[in-house]
């Protein structure tokens, strides 16, 4: 344990691997042995590092950050999506304060420095009879990679890269860690979420902006509008129809005006 997560409850226990398939697997497994809330799990590397939406996510050895935290809010699983907003709002936080970077968010979660993705968030969860049984909360943050796999090249980026310096991963981590202690605890039990659906809104890159999103199989594009009291956009499509995406992948036209 390093000294600087003493203090805090999360990061109490924490599962450190040289190497593993996938520190949301690992953390499932634990929230299932009743591992309690707080649990963190870091690897070095991730062989089946998995992303949203089936993709992968590469996780080499020595460059990234690669964490999935247990949290076990006492909500049912229909409240449970602020935790989302409160995530990218910790990790873009976070980064903003080590590196000075300005980290934005793209709806629903991913971290985007110079329009490309630094970090991305995987929240998998599982519902019991009236509450959630556990959430893992999976982070990936490209800290000092400096060359990606060609098919990413164009849309990833790392901290070191954009900020022409070494990043200390220790740093970031017991930051994030920091954040998201700090957020959870307003937002549990029935904060008020409003400041930190405020800091969202004026750290998302999405707000204001075109995106092409999908509705029964079928691309549509919209402007979004703003971020609802429960995470989800609010977007009004080009019939003049506005409606709230829940979740799912959007793509943002960032070179569209911003209204
Ligand atoms: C995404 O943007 O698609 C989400 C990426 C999440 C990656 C992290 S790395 C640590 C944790 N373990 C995983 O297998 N995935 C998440």
């Amino acid at each position: 344990m390093h000294t600087l997560l003493q203090n805090q409850s999360f990061g109490q226990p924490l599962y450190f691997f040289k190497t593993i398939s996938s520190t949301n697997d690992y953390a499932r497994e634990l929230a299932e042995r009743d591992e309690p809330e707080g649990t963190l799990v870091i690897s070095e590397e991730q062989t089946a590092g998995r992303g949203r939406m089936g993709n992968s996510w590469i996780s080499p050895p020595g460059t990234g950050l690669w964490i999935s935290l247990i949290l076990r809010p006492p909500l049912p699983p229909s409240q449970s999506s602020l935790i989302t907003p409160m995530t990218a709002v910790a990790v873009a936080g976070a980064i903003r304060k080590v590196t000075g970077l300005s980290a934005g968010i793209k709806w629903p979660n991913d971290i985007i420095i110079n329009n490309k993705k630094v970090a991305g968030i995987l929240m998998e969860s599982s519902a019991g009879d009236r509450l959630i049984k556990h959430l893992i909360v999976g982070i990936g943050i490209n800290v000092n990679t400096e060359d990606f796999p060609e098919e990413i090249r164009e849309r990833a980026t790392s901290l070191s890269i954009c900020s022409g310096k070494k990043i200390s991963r220790m740093e970031i981590l017991i930051s994030v860690i920091r954040q998201l202690e700090r957020l959870y605890s307003i937002v549990i039990p029935g904060g008020d979420p409003a400041a930190i659906l405020e800091r969202y809104r004026s750290w998302s890159v999405t707000i204001g902006r075109m995106i092409t999103a999908t509705r029964s199989g079928t691309k549509f594009t919209a402007r979004a509008l703003d971020i609802t009291a429960t995470g989800g956009l609010l977007v009004r499509d080009q019939t003049g129809t506005t409606e709230e995406l829940i979740s799912g992948e959007i793509q943002n036209l960032i070179f569209s005006a911003k209204k």
